[in-house]
């Protein structure tokens, strides 16, 4: 198991289409990387990137970056994109908490987060903690969409408080996304934690919001 990480770390950083420890992309994504105008959504703590692939392949004219620090687990979706040439697929391994040191101001048009740890314990580490929006807000163009999908009672009673605290505009928000007859294509892709949460009997939780 040990091995086959190495392995898939190593191969991760050879991949064409994966970026880390390189700041040179800042403000360049479009021109440096993807070679085309579309615009840019992140999927943060994306794991094997599900969300990313599933976006990319329904989306063809909008950009696609998963983002998180586990090379082994991006390293699914990486191959996967490289296999079946997905041009408009990338994938960085950051700390999130880095995330301004790779993308310029107003460089990235929509975010999604999917599944993230809730940190029970930890507020500060919840990715829609107001110290985190401040990071995305860096890098977001005004109005841009923030998704957050998670399984996580505390987590999205959490991220309502914030979005109260800070009077942040919500657009969209389910306590059980299946629960409804029709449901919209982007919100049907399922991550690998998605499906343990299904399976567990877990309602599905979802926000959209924006930071203007
Ligand atoms: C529970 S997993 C969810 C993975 C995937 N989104 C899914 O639904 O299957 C959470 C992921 O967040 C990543 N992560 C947590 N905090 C992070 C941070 N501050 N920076 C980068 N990655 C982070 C972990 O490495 C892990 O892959």
């Amino acid at each position: 198991m040990a091995q086959q990480k190495r392995k898939r770390f190593a191969e991760f950083s050879s991949f064409s289409n994966t970026v880390e420890k390189d700041v040179s992309f800042k403000g360049n994504w479009n021109r440096a990387f993807f070679q085309n105008d579309f615009p840019i959504c992140l999927e943060l703590a994306c794991g094997k990137g599900e969300y990313t692939i599933g976006l990319a392949e329904i989306f063809s004219n909008q950009n696609f970056i998963g983002v998180d620090i586990k090379a082994n687990r991006m390293w699914k979706g990486a191959s996967y994109a490289l296999e079946n040439k997905l041009s408009n697929v990338g994938f960085l391994r950051t700390q999130i908490d880095h995330i301004e040191n790779y993308f310029g101001h107003s460089e990235v048009d929509e975010i999604w987060i999917t599944f993230p740890d809730p940190q029970h314990k930890k507020a500060r580490k919840r990715l829609t903690n107001p110290f985190f929006l401040d990071y995305y807000r860096k890098i977001l163009k005004p109005k841009a969409r923030i998704h957050l999908k998670t399984d996580d009672d505390l987590l999205y009673e959490y991220t309502l408080e914030v979005i109260d605290q800070l009077k942040l505009p919500i657009h969209n928000q389910s306590a059980n996304i299946y629960s409804k007859e029709e449901i919209n294509l982007k919100l049907q892709i399922k991550t690998f934690y998605e499906k343990i949460w299904l399976e567990a009997g877990k309602e599905i939780k979802y926000i959209q919001f924006s930071l203007s």
